[in-house]
């Protein structure tokens, strides 16, 4: 990704102390940001703050006279090649649906030609209200993106929709739309992230280390690139990405059945789910009571779908599988990657130190039938691109 020019839009909302810290990372990253504020803003957080964060002059008034001879509104709109506005008022969108330009920030996103995406946040009744949903419609027909609100705790006291997503959230979403090289454009990918959950009664149930995060971070790694990413998703606690179709499923049965539904619609299918191997053969209705002594489980197998998927896999469709062993990794790979007619298998080291489950860093190694690649140390965003551009763009490595 190169660095950007993006303009931040802020509107009259509490949610605006967020979007200091999306204002101080997005600097920090070395992108240009430059923060209009609405009258309203200003009495929330001073233009003061963001100018300190993102080191450029705010622009809150489109006819002062302490800004340099030039027509602002214009040469901004001209330069910037995202606009976002967050939190996006109910009054800022209803302004933007009807072509209204009657501020500096107003009057700048009208004048923008580039991406444009807002962030709602508002209270859940001013959000269902009609009248703010179809200006939302109306905003979408026109092409502007919206990054949809998060339910929870709102300032003035009510839970539900309408709070604004975290800066971080933002952020992914902001991503999405700043990367200029999109060679997966035109790709439908299917991609499988952490464990599964494998009940034994209501309360109890077998589970794996795994957090779900490289499978996360292939999909938004996969979706930057510009593919369109269908994401099944065993239990885990990441949030959800912006872009990606999810779908949420426990125990491997479920995801079997999710992967059978989406595999025939992708052109490429990556397995990067932890899928328990084993199920309790029997899932108790009640409690199981403790009682003096052992207890013994019978567990059964659960469907491979990976080898599954493989076995029906369409023309020219790639499928790739990780692996993650404690003993002789490679060689196991290398076998799993043969006996599952996978194109690619991803090995994942669990003993090595920064790799494997939970963290945010990886060491892979790419096999396929004819060769090896090993790649670093890497987060597992980069290693995440890493095998996305070996594996779809054709590279081969050293024969092994
Ligand atoms: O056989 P093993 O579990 O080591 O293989 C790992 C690969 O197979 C991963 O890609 C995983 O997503 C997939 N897998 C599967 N169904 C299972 C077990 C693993 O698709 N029941």
């Amino acid at each position: 990704m190169k660095y950007r020019n993006i303009i931040v839009g802020v509107t009259g909302g509490i949610a605006a102390y967020k979007t200091c810290t999306l204002v101080s990372s997005l600097k920090k990253q070395g992108h240009t940001v430059h923060v209009l504020m609405s009258a309203n803003a200003q009495k929330f957080v001073s233009p003061l703050t963001f100018q300190t964060l993102s080191g450029q002059k705010v622009y809150t008034d489109m006819f002062s006279t302490d800004y340099e001879p030039d027509v602002h509104h214009i040469s901004l709109a001209k330069e910037a090649d995202l606009f976002v506005i967050a939190p996006a008022s109910a009054d800022v969108i209803a302004k933007i649906a009807n072509g209204i330009a009657d501020d500096m920030l107003t009057t700048t996103f009208l004048a923008s030609r580039c991406e444009k995406l807002l962030v709602p946040a508002m209270n859940t009744g001013m959000l269902d209200n009609p009248a703010t949903q179809r200006n939302l419609e109306i905003c979408r027909n026109d092409g502007i993106h919206i990054l949809e609100s998060d339910s929870g705790y709102l300032a003035c006291g009510d839970t539900g929709r309408g709070r604004m997503p975290e800066a971080e959230e933002i952020e992914d979403a902001i991503k999405m739309y700043l990367c200029t090289d999109r060679p997966l454009t035109g790709r439908k990918i299917l991609i499988t992230a952490g464990p599964t959950r494998e009940s034994i009664d209501p309360v109890r149930y077998i589970t794996n280390h795994s957090s779900g995060k490289m499978g996360y971070a292939l999909a938004r790694a996969a979706r930057n690139a510009g593919a369109d990413v269908t994401l099944i998703n065993g239990p885990v606690a990441l949030q959800p990405l912006y872009g990606v179709s999810t779908v949420s499923v426990e125990s491997a049965d479920e995801m079997y059945q999710a992967v059978m539904n989406h595999y025939e619609k992708n052109d490429t299918v990556i397995m990067a789910a932890a899928v328990a191997d084993y199920r309790p053969a029997l899932v108790n209705t009640q409690k199981i009571k403790k009682e003096d002594g052992d207890l013994s489980l019978t567990l059964m197998r659960t469907p491979d779908i990976l080898k599954e998927v493989s076995s029906h896999r369409k023309a020219g469709q790639t499928i790739i599988g990780f692996a993650m062993e404690t003993e002789d990794l490679l060689n196991n790979a290398r076998k799993k990657c043969i006996e599952k007619n996978c194109d690619y298998i991803i090995a994942n080291s669990i003993s090595e130190k920064g790799a494997g489950f939970q963290g945010d860093t990886n060491i892979v190694t790419i096999i396929s039938k004819d060769a090896t690649v090993s790649l670093p140390l890497l987060s597992k965003d980069e290693a995440a691109v890493q095998i996305l551009k070996h594996c779809l763009s054709g590279k081969k490595g050293s024969k092994c």
